[in-house]
Order: structure tokens, then sequence, then C-alpha cells
């Protein structure tokens, strides 16, 4: 039987402990605090930000959510986020993506002071987290090293496949893993005979945002599984090539026309020792994650 690694528990204890580093800190006179910066109108972007801000309030930070209209040009938003960074209540910046096609998040990125770069998107914090100093770490990437250690998964010495190579998850997540010490293999589309290689993979990491991309084929036996794909399924044939038989997953389709799918198709999961399913695992750390960074970066630019 392949164990579940159950991400909504893990999340729920990490934020549990940021909300006790929260009073420490508000004992002390100190509020961490969030701006959390919501351009137009992307239905999937709101959510994540509407519970970025509730998991705040919950957790006793401060949160300013900020909605500029989807015609602000790239010169506002480098006015907004000079503003941002010269607050004193604001600890953390989050530039919710994608941005509208005329703002160049490149150079909005790389704007945000770093110490302030809660998503550990810029360059300044890739730099420090590769050269192994400490570093604001992007969520999903630090969420995923979470549920390895929480769960007890050895990672030293293991072989870890990263299929993906985003700057947002694959390259980040590699290098996490290498200053565990593992032996760190990154895939990506180019990649020849991917199957040999994942094979290979004591802990495989799927964040290639394809729906089902790591079939049975692609697996050893035993292998950890961590899925970071979150794709939503419309369609009745993509349905049943992933979860024909599922009868809670029907109810689900047959309630809201589509469901979400990993990249790893639900079969694969089968011939793993552990596996984080999809919804429910990798998903929930990444706001966990961003509210300890916020708190870490509130810490340190106090110098505690
Ligand atoms: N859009 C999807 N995921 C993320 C994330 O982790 N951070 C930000 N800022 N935007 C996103």
């Amino acid at each position: 039987m392949s164990k579940v690694l159950d991400g909504t528990a893990i999340a729920a204890a990490i934020k549990q402990e940021v909300a006790e580093e929260v009073r420490t800190l508000a004992a002390k006179g100190i509020r961490p605090g969030l701006a959390a910066v919501l351009v137009g109108s992307v239905p999937a972007s709101e959510i994540y930000v509407r519970s970025k801000v509730q998991t705040c309030a919950d957790l006793g930070l401060f949160s300013d959510r900020i909605t500029p209209p989807d015609t602000v040009t790239t010169e506002e938003m480098l006015d907004l986020v000079a503003a941002l960074n010269a607050r004193d209540d604001i600890d953390g910046i989050l530039i919710q993506l994608p941005l509208p096609k005329q703002v160049d998040a490149k150079v909005l990125l790389d704007a945000i002071d770093p110490a302030k770069d809660v998503d550990g998107f810029h360059p300044v914090n890739a730099g420090r987290l590769q050269a192994g100093r400490p570093a604001l770490a992007p969520c999903t990437p630090a969420g995923v090293i979470e549920i390895l250690k929480r769960s007890q998964i050895p990672i030293s010495g293991a072989h870890a496949v990263v299929v993906g190579r985003s700057d947002i998850v694959g390259k980040p997540a590699a290098m996490l893993l290498l200053h565990e010490n593992a032996t760190v293999t990154i895939c990506h589309s180019k990649t020849r005979d991917l199957p040999s290689i994942t094979r290979q993979a004591d802990i495989l990491v799927a964040a290639i945002g394809r729906p089902g991309f790591i079939t049975p084929e692609m697996v050893k036996p035993g292998a950890t599984i961590i899925d970071v794909g979150i794709n939503r399924i419309t369609t009745r044939e993509e349905f049943d090539r992933f979860f024909a038989g599922n009868e809670k997953r029907e109810a689900t389709f047959a309630k809201r026309g589509s469901t979400i799918v990993g990249d790893v198709h639900p079969k694969a999961f089968e011939l793993a020792s552990a596996y984080t399913p999809v919804p429910g695992g990798v998903g929930p750390l990444t706001i966990a994650m961003l509210m300890a960074n916020t708190v870490r970066a509130a810490k340190m630019r106090r110098g505690l």
C-alpha cells in the first residue's frame, strides 16, 4: 500500500508554529505584515489571494490586499512596489502571477526589496539559495522539503529526480534537495529517454504542468512521488483517462463540470511507497510557507 502524504495536515502544523511565532513577536510589539497585490480579475488568482489574506488573519499577521486594475502600467506598478518597499508595516510583498501582458513581470519582481521578497523570486534570493546562504526560498519548493522531512522520508543520499525546470518550482526544488544532500537530476521537455531517468528516482518531483504526464512505466516501485501539478480537466475523455471508475471523482466532475489532476497519472501513485495527492498534497504547503517566509522576513529585517 502506498502511504498518502497529507499536505493539509502538514500545512496545519506549520501554520500553528507560525501562529506561535507571531504571538512571540507580538509580545515585542512586532506584527509581521504581508502586502498581497492582485492585478485585474483572474478567477484563480482571486481565490489564491483571498486564501492568503484569510490565512494572515487566522495566524495574526497584518495583511493589505491591493488591487490595481488590469489596465495598470509597468510604471504604475513600479511606483506601487517602491511604496511597499518603503512601508514599515509591510515585511513581505507578494505580486500574484500571472500579470497582464502590458506589465513587465521581470522588471517588477526585480524591483521588490529582496528582504521583502517572500515569494523568493528575486535574482538576489535565487543567487543566495544557490550559494547556500540564508534566503527567502520560493514557497512551493520549500513546502516540498517540509513534506519530505516531516514525513521522515530520507533525502540525504537519495536520488531525487525533478521533472520541470521552472524558476519558480523546478530549479529551486532541485537546489533545496541538493542542500539536503540528495543526488539531483533535473529533467525537462528536451530530456532524452525520460522514463529511464525517472525510473532511477527514489524521490520523484513532478513539476511540468501537464496533466497525468508521469505514467506507471516511469516510476520505480517504492519511490516517493511528490506531485506539484495542478491541472483542471474539463472533458469526459480526459476524465476517463485518469479517473475511470472513481466514484468520488465522478461526483465532483458531475457537480462542477471539472476536476483537478496533478502531473502524475493516478495509476502511477499505486507503485509509490508514499505520494502527495492532488488536491491536498503540495498545494496547502504553498500558503503555509508564505506565512513562514513573511514571519522570517519580519525577523530578518529587524536583525532578530
Ligand atoms: N501564481 C501561481 N503561483 C504563485 C506563487 O507562488 N506566487 C505568486 N506570486 N503568484 C503565483
